[in-house]
């Protein structure tokens, strides 16, 4: 697993949304692994642009995201439905809906959910090119340290850091989910390409972790050094030491 730093998140932004943008261009039926979060928004605005200039044909690609509170209607203004198509499916709409997957968070049987959507995934899959972020505590989707290396889609009980480092995009606490259905960390690994980003100086502690090179589900994106294709870019703050 190599890293880049690339200095600035806006280098780190447009850097990643070209290579989506490039690969949707080569590939009209690509398939992309989609995450969410602050670090993504600025790399969305640099796709949504570059999509809009060139007005790329994408109405072949298929999107899996990684992600989705438990418990949030798919128009709540904090679902991972509403963020994307706030940031990149309204702001480019020449996607095609059905193509768009995203785990159901209102499922009546969540467990039912979860194997629906790794169903699909099998099905329309494997991604081409996976992005991730990556949390303080090392998670990847909503995998959090402890989920065993061999998981697929599944209901994850949100740790308190993670409902902590989210509850800024809530009114307070209370009101973050506790759950959510995540692509597990073998669902993951299926993908053919990953991209992992972090920026930040909150993610150093944890890419520093992760550069050490110790497996371990202590630190769930430490998985990634068993995927043969995995590159990492990171701006100057969240560069390991
Ligand atoms: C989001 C996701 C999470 C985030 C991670 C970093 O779909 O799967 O793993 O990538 O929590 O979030 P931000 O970018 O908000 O620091």
């Amino acid at each position: 697993m190599n890293i880049t730093n690339l200095g600035t998140k806006a280098h780190v932004s447009f850097f990643v949304a070209t290579e989506l943008y490039r690969h949707m261009l080569r590939h009209p039926q690509g398939r992309l692994g989609l995450a969410t979060g602050g670090t993504m928004v600025d790399m969305y605005a640099n796709l949504v642009d570059l999509l809009s200039k060139n007005q790329l044909d994408v109405s072949g690609i298929h999107t899996f995201n990684l992600d989705e509170y438990v418990g949030l209607s798919a128009d709540h203004p904090e679902s991972y439905y509403t963020y994307m198509h706030d940031v990149l499916f309204n702001q480019y709409p020449k996607f095609t809906e059905s193509f768009l997957h995203i785990p159901n968070g209102e499922a009546s049987d969540v467990a039912q959910e979860a194997k629906r959507y790794e169903r699909v995934l099998n099905e329309k899959g494997p991604v081409d090119i996976q992005i991730l972020g990556i949390g303080q505590n090392g998670h990847i989707g909503f995998n959090e340290p402890g989920t065993p290396f061999d998981s697929e889609t599944h209901c994850v009980n949100l740790t308190e850091s993670t409902i902590e480092a989210n509850s800024r995009y809530f009114d307070n606490k209370s009101n973050v989910p506790r759950q959510a259905i995540s692509m597990g960390l073998q669902s993951i690994m299926k993908a053919k390409r990953i991209i992992l980003v972090a920026v930040g100086t909150s993610k150093k502690e944890a890419m520093t972790r992760l550069m050490t090179g110790e497996i371990t589900t202590d630190l769930p994106a430490s998985i990634l050094h068993q995927h043969p294709n995995v590159e990492v870019f990171v701006d100057d703050e969240a560069m390991p030491y």
